[in-house]
């Protein structure tokens, strides 16, 4: 169809020209102009073209916009697109109010631009930009628009169109598709921002979520790299008190690039589409959702999608099915639910993810000026706090992002090299058996209330004593009085020894470093997070047992004395390693020393292990509620070990790096345990008013005590 380019006013101007072709191209319009059917506003640079049209198989009239150079019509913004026209009789003017209206044969408005203010002289402008825009002839100011089509997005999304919020009038500009491609009326999807404290795209399906973006996280949309920035146009996200929106441009400038919202086509519902002049086509460079994994949340909460795999849901790690048979049956809608639930009085920890499109982010809480350290306290602290990362990973990385909400539509980014870090809160005995295969290195440390005492690393590959002792103080087995151990904050453990400073290292023991150190009184607690490990004890001010520090475990007010520090307050090495022995034999039997009975006779529990040993019997010293993780050889290695510890003379037991060794390595052959020690049961607490001497390892005491035979 040739359309004639003209202003209504130059019309009959034109006419009595012989409809001579001329070059004349209208691109405003005024208050005494009017464009009836067949009469169109031409851009300035002849871009964009605005008249009536009827869509390919429809005798319906709309008006709209398209391109002036691409020789399939193609519509990039519908005025009237829920109201048509059923026949050529339409026009468009500038109304009284000034504002835009489209008027039918009986000249009533059937479409009009919405105005808050009357104008005086208004003008109608048809840019290059493919933008409509109504000003104030007046108004030097050309930015200025009244009213703008850019802020009215039908499906098609053109460069420098903003997609988004503006925060000031609460306006709300998204997209929405075509019906089909005979009906522009609105359809059924949208894309729109979502605005959370975390904005991210998502497109709808009526309102339904029907594909998210993720959110922008400094670098790109988090599940959406396709969306980035490349060759052909750049990107941005604009988030300020005023607005926050999505915007585009095109590079090369002699591109021609649409974004467009289809509910029918089978290419894609989000498509990237260039004009090849060549070939007179539109090519798709790029269109969303581009696998099942795009899909929204296709594998229910708490669940991965990769779309390379197979199955392409799994649950993430520390998470099962909620329904097996119907996640065998490849129904992942349920999702998946914790294996053992968090419990904010039992203590947690955060289990990182990577690469990985970040969870819906309804219900998030965003702070920009954290760091991820601060982010992860202030998530541990909140109890309902599920997961957390850095809202932006430019540059290292900044800013706190926190989940509160069951965490949906993940999905694996691997395979796109993009995705961020996801930190997901666990119960501690989850993040126990994780580090299974981990590192070898745990870390003790010495913790006063306030101030850290000292830290010794050990080279312990005994993950699943851990795992087991975790077991134990969670269900409390050590009773009410001592080792019901706390857990203790890895930052705060950080911080106390300003992140385990070379300033607040006292020297290198047997073992491992030893870190600033007063006195070592109890132990408080310990300190899970990932692959460190810690003791934590309580801190005695002005009772410095510096000088003998380096082979100091466990000594006192917890009941594991030796019996050479027992009957003559002689504090060595080796009375450190008889403490960790006992702290061995307690953690794999479940039972305490200290009050230990059975009814076959009355050995404590150093002799009845030492008993069963000796009969080959040892697993019977294993509690029936140890975690099954832990293999048989592997604990009768650790029951072995922690006889050797407990051996009655002191220079039978092996030193703490041995016991290191043995631990860490099975290649170490392990010499036959002699009987152990003494064992020296406490009625009455020890009185804290010790005397240490400084520069010898002695300690003496004025405390009851009370002798119990071994065996
Ligand atoms: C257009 O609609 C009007 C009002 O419903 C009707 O009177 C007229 O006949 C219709 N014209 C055509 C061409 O269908
Ligand atoms: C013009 O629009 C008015 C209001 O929508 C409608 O009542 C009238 O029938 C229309 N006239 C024609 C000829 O379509
Ligand atoms: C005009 O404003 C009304 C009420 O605020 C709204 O419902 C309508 O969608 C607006 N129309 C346009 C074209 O923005
Ligand atoms: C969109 O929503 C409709 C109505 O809920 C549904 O029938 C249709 O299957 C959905 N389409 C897709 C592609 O999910
Ligand atoms: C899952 O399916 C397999 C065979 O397809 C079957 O052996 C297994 O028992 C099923 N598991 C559950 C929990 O339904
Ligand atoms: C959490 O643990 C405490 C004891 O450690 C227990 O009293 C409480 O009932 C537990 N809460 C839940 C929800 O399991
Ligand atoms: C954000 O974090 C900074 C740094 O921790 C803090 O000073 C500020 O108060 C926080 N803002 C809000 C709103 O929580
Ligand atoms: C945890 O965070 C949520 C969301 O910010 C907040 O509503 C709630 O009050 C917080 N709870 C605590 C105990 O701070």
């Amino acid at each position: 169809m040739k359309r004639k380019t003209m202003g209504a006013a130059f019309y009959s101007f034109m006419l009595s020209l012989f409809y001579q072709e001329i070059p004349i191209a209208a691109y405003t319009l005024t208050q005494s102009q009017s464009i009836i059917d067949g009469q169109t506003l031409i851009s300035k640079g002849a871009t964009f073209e605005l008249g009536f049209f009827s869509p390919s198989n429809s005798k319906d009239r709309y008006l709209g916009i398209w391109y002036k150079q691409v020789s399939v019509q193609t519509l990039v913004w519908v005025a009237n697109r829920d109201s048509p026209l059923n026949d050529t009789s339409g026009a468009l003017k500038i109304g009284s109010i000034g504002n835009i209206v489209i008027l039918n044969s009986t000249q009533s408005v059937i479409w009009s631009s919405n105005m808050s203010n009357a104008v005086e002289n208004p003008i109608v402008e048809l840019l290059d930009s493919g933008n409509l825009v109504l000003r104030d002839v007046k108004d030097g100011d050309y930015k200025s628009y009244l009213w703008q089509s850019f802020d009215y997005p039908g499906d098609t999304l053109l460069p420098g169109m903003k997609l988004g919020w503006n925060l000031k009038t609460g306006r709300n500009t998204y997209m929405s598709s075509w019906r089909n491609s005979d009906d522009p009326s609105q359809g059924d999807y949208t894309l729109a921002m979502d605005l959370t404290k975390y904005p991210e795209l998502v497109i709808r399906n009526g309102s339904s979520k029907y594909y998210r973006s993720g959110p922008w996280n400094g670098l790109q949309f988090s599940g959406a790299p396709d969306l980035a920035s490349n060759r052909i146009f750049k990107y941005e996200i604009v988030h300020n008190a005023d607005e926050v929106y999505y915007i585009y441009h095109v590079i090369d400038q002699s591109v021609t690039l649409r974004i467009v919202l289809t509910q029918t086509s089978t290419e894609g519902r989000l498509q990237h589409l260039i004009w090849v002049n060549d070939a007179q086509i539109w090519r798709v460079v790029t269109s969303i959702p581009k696998d099942r994994c795009d899909d929204y949340a296709p594998c229910g909460a708490y669940s991965t999608c990769e779309a390379m795999s197979q199955p392409f849901c799994q649950c993430l790690k520390g998470f099962k099915p909620k329904s097996p048979q119907a996640w065998n049956a490849t129904d992942w809608s349920q999702g998946c639910e914790r294996k053992t639930p968090t419990n904010c009085s039992q203590g947690e920890g955060f289990l990182k993810f990577s690469g990985v499109k970040v969870p819906d982010t309804t219900g998030t809480w965003v702070n920009m000026s954290m760091d991820l350290e601060e982010c992860r306290v202030i998530c541990l602290r909140n109890c309902s706090c599920v997961a957390y990362t850095n809202a932006d990973i430019s540059n290292g990385g900044s800013g706190c992002v926190t989940w509160f909400m069951d965490l949906t539509d993940i999905r694996n980014m691997d395979e796109d090299g993009a995705g961020q870090d996801l930190y997901v809160r666990m119960a501690a005995s989850e993040l126990v058996s994780e580090t299974k295969s981990g590192t070898k290195k745990h870390v003790v440390v010495i913790v006063s209330s306030t101030v850290v005492a000292g830290i010794i690393v050990l080279g312990l590959g005994s993950w699943c004593i851990w795992s087991i002792w975790k077991k134990r103080s969670l269900k409390g087995d050590h009773g009410k009085d001592d080792l019901e151990l706390p857990i203790f904050d890895l930052a705060t453990v950080k911080s106390a020894t300003d992140n385990f400073a070379e300033a607040n290292k006292l020297g290198e023991g047997g073992f491992g470093p030893v870190y600033k150190h007063k006195n070592l009184v109890k132990l408080l607690g310990f300190c899970m997070q990932g692959e460190e490990k810690m003791l934590v004890y309580e801190y005695m001010p002005n009772k410095s047992l510096d000088s003998f520090i380096f082979g100091l475990f466990l000594i006192r007010h917890i009941g594991y004395m030796s019996p050479e520090y027992a009957v003559d307050g002689h504090f060595s090495v080796k009375s450190d390693v008889f403490s960790f022995g006992v702290l061995l034999l307690e953690i794999i039997s479940g039972k305490r020393n200290r009050g230990f009975f059975h009814p076959d006779h009355e050995l404590n529990l150093l002799g009845h292990g030492w008993k069963l040993w000796s009969e080959d019997r040892s697993m019977e010293l294993v509690d029936e509620s140890m975690d099954n993780s832990c293999l048989a050889q592997e604990i009768l290695r650790y029951i072995h070990i922690g006889l050797l510890c407990v051996q009655k003379g002191a220079d039978q037991r092996p030193t703490m790096s041995s016991v290191v060794l043995m631990l860490s390595s099975e290649t170490v052959v392990l010499p036959k345990p002699l009987p152990p020690g003494f064992y020296f049961e406490r009625s009455t607490p020890i009185k804290d008013n010790l005397s240490y001497s400084n520069k010898e390892s002695y300690v003496s005491y004025d405390s009851t005590i009370s002798l119990v035979e071994g065996r």
